[in-house]
């Protein structure tokens, strides 16, 4: 793949942000890492990228545009991949706020620095810039069991606070591209997973109450559907995008695997059972909870990625059981990450969305 010069990064220590930094560092890219540092912001995330060259990262709000005009002008990036949001729906329910905040109003500060920026660049330098927009399946609403997977085409009908501030965001993309010209990419990818992702997702939430013998909170039925992706494929869809995306267009990137909630808990119960058993224990599988649903939980996302496949050549590359084994495996190698990242603060979360879920 071309090496692409200097990338801004938004969000690149939280979850996807980071597994895709460190792809993009060592296929030789240099990247200027721009994060806020909020409760879902890890530097221990980047550490492996210590005192490399390649790598600049700074703690800046994306909704700060001196901040964000200032890193344009210092790093004259050829392109931003935009990651840095509010990501967990159960929060967006509880506290909105942040959620239009960073997500809507932020993107709207990064695109308009960003028009600034891109406007006074040279033609070859103008040409080649790209503003490039990771946005969610969630903005397409819940599907029925028998309808067809999400396309490009399929209407927006976002159903949380989460899903309505990142379909606010790709609008705003779109307008930027639409009336300014601005090149623009978005993406809209289904349910990732893999290393370094904050536990308040239900795949590590599960792997760490599972392996210390805690409850497994399944909420409602755990007949709700998802379409998992492994993060380090898609990653490598958002450099293809970037590489050979067509400006103005928008993607979508699934991982071909639909589960139910339940099917996943169970594989994981089962995978832990194989690689850490402990007779205390026993079957983990008796560990899981019906607990009260998500208000307005989308029952199911399916992404139909045919598009990356024709126009780019893009396919996920690992099956979903293969990634989650290598999922598993790298949390129960990182027992230092987990306690770090399990604070006071990450404790109150789980007091708060668990224990008064009942009441609400
Ligand atoms: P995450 O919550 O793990 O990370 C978000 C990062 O953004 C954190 O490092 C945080 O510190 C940073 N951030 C938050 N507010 C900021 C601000 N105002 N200024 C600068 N930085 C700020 O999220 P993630 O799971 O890595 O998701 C990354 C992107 O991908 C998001 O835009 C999300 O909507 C999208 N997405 C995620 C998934 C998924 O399954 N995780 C699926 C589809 C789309
Ligand atoms: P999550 O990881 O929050 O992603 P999203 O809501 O963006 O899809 O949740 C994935 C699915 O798992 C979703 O259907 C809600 C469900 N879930 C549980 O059943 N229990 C939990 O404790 C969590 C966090 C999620």
């Amino acid at each position: 793949m071309k090496n692409y010069g200097t990338i801004l990064v938004t969000g690149g220590a939280g979850f996807i942000g980071s597994n895709f930094v460190q792809q993009a560092v060592a296929a030789g890219d240099t990247v200027v890492n721009v994060d806020l540092l909020t409760y879902a912001g890890n530097a221990e995330n980047l550490a492996d990228l210590e005192g490399n060259p390649r790598h600049t990262f700074l703690q800046a709000d994306i909704d700060d545009a001196g901040a964000m005009a200032t890193v344009l002008k210092e790093h004259r990036p050829r392109a931003i991949v935009h990651f840095a949001a509010e990501s967990h729906v159960d929060r967006s329910i509880i506290s909105p706020d942040a959620f239009i905040r960073t997500n809507v109003h932020g993107t709207f500060i990064l695109l308009e620095q960003a028009r600034q920026y891109w406007s006074g660049l040279g033609d070859s330098e103008r040409s080649a810039f790209r503003f490039l927009h990771v946005s969610t399946d969630e903005v397409y609403g819940s599907l029925r069991p028998e309808e067809p997977a999400f396309t490009e085409a399929t209407p927006y009908a976002p159903n949380s606070p989460y899903a309505a501030s990142k379909a606010a965001s790709d609008h705003l993309v779109r307008a930027y591209h639409h009336t300014y010209g601005l090149p623009t990419l978005t993406t809209n990818c289904s349910n990732n997973y893999g290393p370094f992702q904050f536990p308040e997702k239900l795949i590590p939430l599960m792997i760490l109450n599972a392996l210390e013998g805690k409850p497994l909170p399944v909420y409602g039925d755990g007949g709700n559907v998802r379409d998992w992706l492994f993060v380090e494929d898609h990653c490598t869809a958002i450099r293809v995008v970037l590489e050979r995306g067509r400006v103005g267009e928008t993607y979508n990137i699934g991982g071909m695997s639909e589960r139910a909630n339940l099917d996943v808990v169970e594989t994981v119960c089962r995978l832990l059972d194989q690689m850490r058993p402990d007779s205390a224990i026993g079957d983990r599988t008796n560990l899981i909870r019906f607990v009260p649903d998500r208000p307005g939980h989308d029952r199911r996302y399916a992404i139909d990625a045919a598009k990356m496949a024709r126009e780019l050549g893009w396919q996920p590359a690992t099956r979903f059981e293969d990634g989650l084994r290598q999922t598993v495996a790298w949390y129960l190698e990182h027992s230092r990450w987990v306690d770090d990242v399990r604070s006071g603060a990450y404790r109150e979360w789980i007091r708060q969305n668990y224990e008064e879920r009942a009441a609400r």
